[in-house]
């Protein structure tokens, strides 16, 4: 089908809340690694990875033919009928999680498998309150959006009572007007302030990413995480783990996000890069908080589990090890950075370079005195790099954050290309500035 008749159908046929990126928006027709190609035949190094998901690069031949053969096998039989994937793939991930983690229960998204960490919390607890952050991104469901701290991402108004909101740990533009060599972490007693002030005292849990995603790769201080976890555990709630775009080796060095904090969650939630592309949510936590599950009610998932998935996930794990595990994605990520920074040097609108791995983020402002954000010189740029044959994400409340989130697959070419791309799409802005 030519451009025009699938703009077309998408203006008659979806809904016009699906964001499409770029003012001529680009139907992508195959893929092949680090590479997609959109349906004139032009050819695009994809540095967003489909959000942060296809984490060993398109149509990787191993995962390719690991789906390929479970679709011979079995496409789908429910959970009530257990399955060697099923079973393979939650013992792999115990390995690869911290601490205690050990059990899993799969679903579809992201927003599920945050769905059920909460029900498990609150079901552990029995207690109600959440507690969640500021700038977090958490799903599209009513519990999703509104534990959702951001307003661009909360549609109507069917809100879930229960849950509070905590300043973020926002070193770049500090929401207590400190600066980070000397506020002690200021922002992490937040958390108590709002479980004495706002809650009954007695919690549920607190939900938080180890490095903000959708709100703009916002990363927190080293000491941040283990002073909540304590006042978390000192509240009585669970520290449930959103490592949705974090996980699987996303930020280098572990194959978790948390991992960097020294920190081993009660819950952890996983998604997106989990089974590079093939829908997948899943929620791990502990034998002990999961065996409270037993005599107080049934649970199910259609979908969660699917074979398929499964298998995907299973070889995507596999490539993971082989070809792009954590060390490589530190190194390359390395590069990345270090790339990126020789980039703020030279161009003033880039404010803050920040992330992990193969999660870096710029946030661009109009100076840097004034911080003001610039979405404007977002959206400029995203249109040159497109036109130069990079295809990068956005995020941010202020929509001024570029997102720089290859597959981990990338290697050191890679990573030249896209900066020299990127160098180009900042000199044309910057002429124009
Ligand atoms: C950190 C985080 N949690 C949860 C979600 C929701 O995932 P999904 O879109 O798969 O429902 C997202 C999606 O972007 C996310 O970034």
């Amino acid at each position: 089908m030519k451009k025009e008749a699938i703009l077309a159908k998408q203006k008659d046929y979806l809904w016009p809340n699906h964001i499409l990126y770029y003012t001529d928006p680009l139907p992508l027709d195959h893929g092949d690694g680090l590479y997609v190609w959109d349906v004139d035949g032009v050819q695009y190094l994809d540095f967003f990875a489909g959000i942060l998901t296809n984490s060993v690069g398109h149509n990787h031949p191993h995962v390719v033919e690991s789906i390929r053969h479970q679709l011979d096998k079995l496409v789908h039989s429910s959970t009530l009928y257990p399955n060697e994937t099923h079973v393979t793939l939650a013992e792999k991930i115990s390995s690869l999680v911290p601490g205690k983690l050990q059990t899993s229960f799969f679903t579809n998204s992201g927003t599920e498998a945050n769905e059920t960490a909460v029900m498990l919390a609150k079901a552990y607890t029995g207690e109600q309150e959440i507690v969640a952050l500021r700038h977090g991104y958490s799903g599209r469901s009513a519990l999703g959006m509104s534990l959702m701290g951001h307003s661009t991402w909360r549609i109507g108004s069917s809100e879930i009572p229960g849950i509070k909101h905590a300043i973020n740990p926002y070193c770049y533009r500090c929401p207590l007007k400190m600066k980070p060599d000397t506020c002690g972490v200021a922002c992490a007693e937040d958390v108590e302030d709002v479980i004495r002030t706002t809650t009954s005292g007695r919690i549920a849990g607190f939900l938080a990413e180890p490095i903000q995603g959708v709100g703009g790769f916002i990363t927190p201080p080293d000491e941040y995480f283990s002073i909540v976890s304590e006042i978390v555990k000192h509240y009585g709630g669970l520290f449930i783990c959103d490592e949705v775009q974090t996980g699987f080796g996303r930020t280098g060095h572990h194959w978790f996000g948390i991992d960097h904090w020294n920190i081993e969650p009660d819950i952890m939630t996983m998604a997106k890069g989990i089974a590079n592309g093939m829908p997948m949510g899943n929620t791990v936590t502990t034998v002990d908080i999961a065996s409270q599950l037993v005599g107080k009610g049934l649970s199910i998932s259609t979908f969660g589990g699917n074979p398929v998935s499964c298998a995907s996930s299973l070889s995507t794990i596999e490539v993971l090890e082989k070809e792009a595990n954590p060390d490589h994605v530190a190194d390359v990520g390395n590069a990345l950075r270090l790339g990126l920074e020789k980039l703020q040097e030279r161009y003033s609108f880039i404010g803050d370079v920040r992330g992990k791995g193969l999660m870096q983020g710029l946030e661009l402002v109009q100076d840097r005195k004034s911080k003001e954000p610039a979405p404007k010189v977002v959206d400029m740029i995203f249109e040159a790099t497109k036109e130069r044959g990079l295809l990068i994400g956005k995020g941010g409340l202020y929509s001024n954050v570029l997102r720089i989130s290859p597959p981990l697959t990338a290697n050191h070419q890679h990573i030249d290309e896209a900066l020299g791309i990127l160098d180009d799409a900042f000199r044309l802005v910057q002429r124009d500035f």
